[in-house]
C-alpha cells in the first residue's frame, strides 16, 4: 500500500473537521474524492502532505509515518514526503517571475541539487508532455489559466513524485480550459501514477478514476469503482450531492402539478 491513514482525526476548536477516516490506496490507483462542500476533502489531501498536523491516528504514505501533532519523527517524516509526494492546488501558484522552463526547473535545481542542463532536458520532456514545448519562455501572466495549471503539473512531476495529490486542479479554469487539463490527467493515469484528485468533474471520475470516495462530514461515506459509487451510490447524502434526488414533494401535491410520484 503506497498510503494507509487509519483512524485519523481533526478538529478545528471543538468542531470535528475528519472524523476517523482509515483508507488504504495501493500504487497505481486512482482514486477520485468528491463530496459535498466542507465534507474535508482538502483537510484530508493537505494532512496526506503533511500540510496540516492533526489530532490522532496516523498517515503512512511513501513508506513514511506521521502521527499527530508536530514531533521531531514527523519532521524527519515531513522532509522525506515533500520530495516524493506533488501536490497541485487549485489556484497553481507558479512563481511570477519565473518562464514555465523556469518553473519546472526550480525544485529540481534549489531543492534536489540536480545539475542545471540535466533539469532543463527533463523539464522539456515535461512541457513537452503538458503539451506547452511552445510556451516554455513565457511568464505566468502571458500564459491562459490551462496553460498555467499544465505547467504546475509539470513542475508537480520534475520531482518524480511517487503520488499526486491534486485539489480541484480544473475548478478555477473556463469550462473551455478544463479538457486540456483533464487530458494531462488521464494521461498520467494512463501511465499508472498514483494520484488522488478531489474533483467536481463527474465525467472525469467515472471514467479516469479507478476508485471514487466521498467524503462528507469528515468521514467517507462512500468507496468503491466509479460506476457503484455514481450511478448507484448507498448514501442518501451521496445522492442528493449528486443531484439524483427527486423533489421532495408531498404525495397528495403531485399529482396536481402533473408529477408522477
Ligand atoms: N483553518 C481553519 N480553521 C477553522 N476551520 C477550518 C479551517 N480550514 C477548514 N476549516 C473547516 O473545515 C471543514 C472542512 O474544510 P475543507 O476545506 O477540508 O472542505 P472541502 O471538502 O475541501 O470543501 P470544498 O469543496 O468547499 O473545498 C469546513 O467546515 C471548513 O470550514
Ligand atoms: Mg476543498
Amino acid at each position: 500500500m503506497i498510503i494507509e491513514v487509519k483512524q485519523l482525526t481533526k478538529t478545528y476548536g471543538d468542531r470535528p473537521i475528519l472524523a476517523g477516516i482509515s483508507a488504504t490506496f495501493s500504487k497505481g490507483q486512482v482514486i477520485s474524492l468528491i463530496g459535498p462542500s466542507g465534507g474535508g476533502k482538502s483537510t484530508l489531501l493537505r494532512c496526506l502532505n503533511g500540510l496540516e498536523e492533526f489530532d490522532g491516528g496516523e498517515i503512512a504514505i511513501v513508506g513514511e509515518r506521521l502521527g499527530p501533532g508536530r514531533g521531531r519523527a514527523n519532521a524527519r517524516a515531513l522532509a522525506a514526503i515533500r520530495g516524493r509526494v506533488g501536490m497541485v492546488f487549485q489556484q497553481w501558484n507558479l512563481f511570477a517571475h519565473r518562464t514555465a522552463l523556469g518553473n519546472v526547473i526550480e525544485a529540481p535545481v534549489y531543492v534536489k541539487g540536480a545539475p542545471l542542463a540535466e533539469a532543463t532536458a527533463r523539464a522539456r520532456q515535461l512541457l513537452a508532455r503538458v503539451g506547452l514545448s511552445h510556451r516554455e519562455g513565457a511568464y505566468p501572466h502571458e500564459m491562459s489559466g490551462g496553460e498555467q495549471q499544465r505547467v504546475a503539473i509539470a513542475r508537480a512531476l520534475a520531482m518524480d513524485p511517487e503520488v499526486l495529490l491534486l485539489d480541484e486542479p480544473t475548478s478555477a479554469l473556463d469550462p473551455e480550459r478544463v479538457g486540456e487539463v483533464l487530458d494531462v490527467l488521464r494521461g498520467l493515469a494512463d501511465d499508472g501514477l498514483t494520484m488522488l484528485i478531489v474533483t467536481h468533474e463527474m465525467r472525469f471520475a467515472r471514467e479516469a478514476s479507478d476508485r471514487v470516495l466521498v467524503l462528507h462530514g469528515g468521514a467517507i461515506i462512500e468507496d468503491g469503482p466509479p460506476a457503484a459509487v455514481i450511478d448507484r451510490p448507498q448514501h442518501e447524502r451521496t445522492r442528493a450531492f449528486l443531484g439524483l434526488t427527486r423533489p421532495m414533494l408531498a404525495p397528495d401535491l403531485a399529482p396536481q402539478i402533473g408529477l408522477a410520484v
